[in-house]
């Protein structure tokens, strides 16, 4: 049976931020998939993916680079061109890449060209600083997923990719942050590589949904990098899993890792920073 035929997990309806608000409110787990091409696209659609990310991760897993520093908007926007005509259905979500929103004119001019390029909703690292961008770019329609833990522009900053989060002190910080963030409009947060603890406290503690990655277990949603699913990494992180190997088949990896993720079988003790 083609993919396309299962109904099973095909997703019937378009995804909106509401469908993703009703998800935690009813305690359901969703999931993103991180992607940059058509073909991916539909599958993710078709495979029950709710929410698709063209990660700036691209630099690194599609572009060659060290880290995701070098994206740039033409880059970005390439990618989410052809993710948007690849998938009809899931909730489409793009990163701003390193420095385009370090301004606030450059956040409303770089989210819109993006959002004209098919993304529905945009993506920036960093905590309390950005309260002011995510509040105006909110008022200009512009829903925001914003990004905190360890946030991989500042991989400089943060001396490696590390977890983030440990001392009672950075978790309080980042704990505020999500609050902040919230309160200022933000729809969508992604924690990554912080202790389970502190990503299930800030689920409990904000309304909208959280998305984690190496953030344990309790957080409302998952998010993996398709190279990562399909074991195409050479040196995978802890936190992610190569579903191919199991499934046999791109299709069956994605509809494994979706259906572990809402079963609560992914992540496992082995996938999360204590
Ligand atoms: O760039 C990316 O793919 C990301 C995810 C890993 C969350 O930011």
């Amino acid at each position: 049976m083609p993919y396309g035929s299962n109904t099973d997990t095909a997703l019937n309806k378009t995804v909106t931020i509401k469908t993703l608000q009703k998800l935690k409110d009813q305690r359901e787990k969703f999931v993103m998939v991180a992607l940059y091409d058509a073909p991916m696209a539909g599958m993710a659609e078709k495979c029950g993916v709710e929410t698709v990310l063209i990660g700036d991760s691209l630099g690194m897993t599609v572009l060659g680079y060290q880290s995701t520093i070098p994206v740039t908007m033409e880059q970005m926007t390439y990618h989410v061109e052809a993710v948007a005509r690849g998938n009809r259905k899931s909730l489409i979500i793009a990163d701003l890449p390193f420095m385009t929103y370090a301004t606030l004119e450059d956040a409303l001019k770089n989210s819109a060209r993006l959002m004209q390029a098919g993304a529905q909703m945009i993506k920036i690292e960093g905590g309390r600083w950005l309260e002011d961008t995510v509040r105006r770019l909110s008022e200009c329609g512009i829903p925001v997923c914003a990004h905190l833990g360890l946030t991989p522009q500042s991989v400089n900053k943060f001396g490696g990719f590390r977890v983030q989060g440990r001392s009672p002190e950075q978790a309080e910080e980042i704990a505020e942050d999500a609050g902040i963030l919230s309160e200022a409009g933000a729809d969508l947060l992604v924690l990554e590589c912080v202790p389970s603890e502190l990503a299930a406290r800030i689920t409990r503690e904000i309304p909208i949904p959280t998305v984690g990655i190496g953030a344990g277990r309790d957080t409302d949603a998952q998010v993996l990098v398709i190279n990562d699913i399909l074991g195409l990494t050479e040196q995978p992180p802890k936190f992610s899993k190569n579903f191919l190997t199991e499934a046999g088949d791109i299709p069956g990896a994605l509809k494994k890792y979706v259906a572990d993720v809402k079963a609560g079988e992914f992540p496992s003790d082995d996938h999360i920073f204590l």
